[in-house]
């Protein structure tokens, strides 16, 4: 039987790979978004629900456009309730990598993702929360930098421990989880090697042909960025894709032109 699935933030990063991932394993899949009228901020179940009949299973891959703790934690109650009046079977959302540690407490946006969690969590159905690390392409997100001709590239990055992800074995993981019979509970996915990001922003432009140096800018007040604290648990779910295997598929090498 084909299964029908929404996904919420079917336009982001992860949300199209998660719609590409859902349709090579032959679901049938509703993109949602505000784009599409569906604006988890109008917070009106019934509204909501309308979108979402019909499908066995919903994946929240949305982010909080204003990244605020209480833009999340009512967007998620809103998407629980609506799932629960549509006859939704199984809710799947993505989350992030220790956020309830200690050390990164004072980041609002993680104190936003924890929200997120819990309001989900009070659904009527069944629900799946995949925590990642940081993907590879944070390489870019969170590091910017200056092209120095034949000197290469200087670049800032804060003073980071991760262990990075591709985004694609993310969306593979959140598409098998909507798929393969229901799940409750949370599990971990990480990356095949733990790093500093500046090692990560110097694989990316090395992989792309380009020497950069990168120099690191410690974060006071948050330091769960430094200490280890967004590295994942003996039990999670290791990828085995590699930053450099990432950089080809992605088509970013030097030698894919
Ligand atoms: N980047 C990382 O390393 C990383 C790691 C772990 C987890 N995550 C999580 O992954 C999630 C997705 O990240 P991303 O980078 O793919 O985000 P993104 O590219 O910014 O996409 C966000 C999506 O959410 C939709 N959206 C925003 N506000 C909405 C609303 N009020 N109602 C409905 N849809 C809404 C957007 O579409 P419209 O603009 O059309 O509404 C878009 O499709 C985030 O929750 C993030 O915390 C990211």
């Amino acid at each position: 039987m084909v299964q029908r699935v929404a996904v919420v933030g079917g336009s982001g990063r992860l949300g199209a790979r998660v719609i590409r991932a859902l349709a090579a394993r032959g679901a049938s899949t509703v993109p949602l978004s505000r784009r599409s009228g569906f604006d988890l901020t109008r917070t009106d179940p019934d509204l909501l629900a309308r979108d979402l009949a019909g499908c066995d299973a919903v994946i929240d891959c949305s982010d909080a456009a204003d990244r605020r703790p209480a833009t999340f934690e009512a967007s998620a109650a809103a998407l629980a309730m609506a799932a629960g009046r549509a006859g939704v079977r199984q809710l799947v959302a993505v989350s992030i990598v220790g956020i309830d540690r200690p050390g990164l407490r004072r980041m609002g946006y993680y104190q936003g993702k924890l929200a997120q969690e819990r309001a989900l969590a009070a659904a009527a159905m069944p629900v799946a929360i995949v925590r990642s690390t940081q993907w590879f392409g944070f390489a870019d997100q969170a590091s910017a930098g200056v092209d120095l001709g034949r000197f290469g590239r200087l670049n800032l990055a804060p003073a980071m421990r991760m262990r990075p992800v591709s985004v694609d074995a993310v969306a593979e993981r959140l598409a098998r989880a909507a798929l393969d019979g229901l799940h409750q509970g949370r599990i971990e996915l990480a990356g095949p090697e733990p790093m500093r990001l500046a090692e990560l922003v110097r694989r990316v432009w090395r992989a792309r042909g380009v020497r950069a140096r990168v120099a690191q800018l410690p974060i006071p007040g948050i330091p769960g960025f430094a200490d280890g604290s967004l590295l994942p648990g003996t039990r999670a779910e290791i990828d085995p894709t590699t930053v450099e295997a990432w950089v080809v598929a992605e088509g970013l090498s030097q030698s894919a032109g």
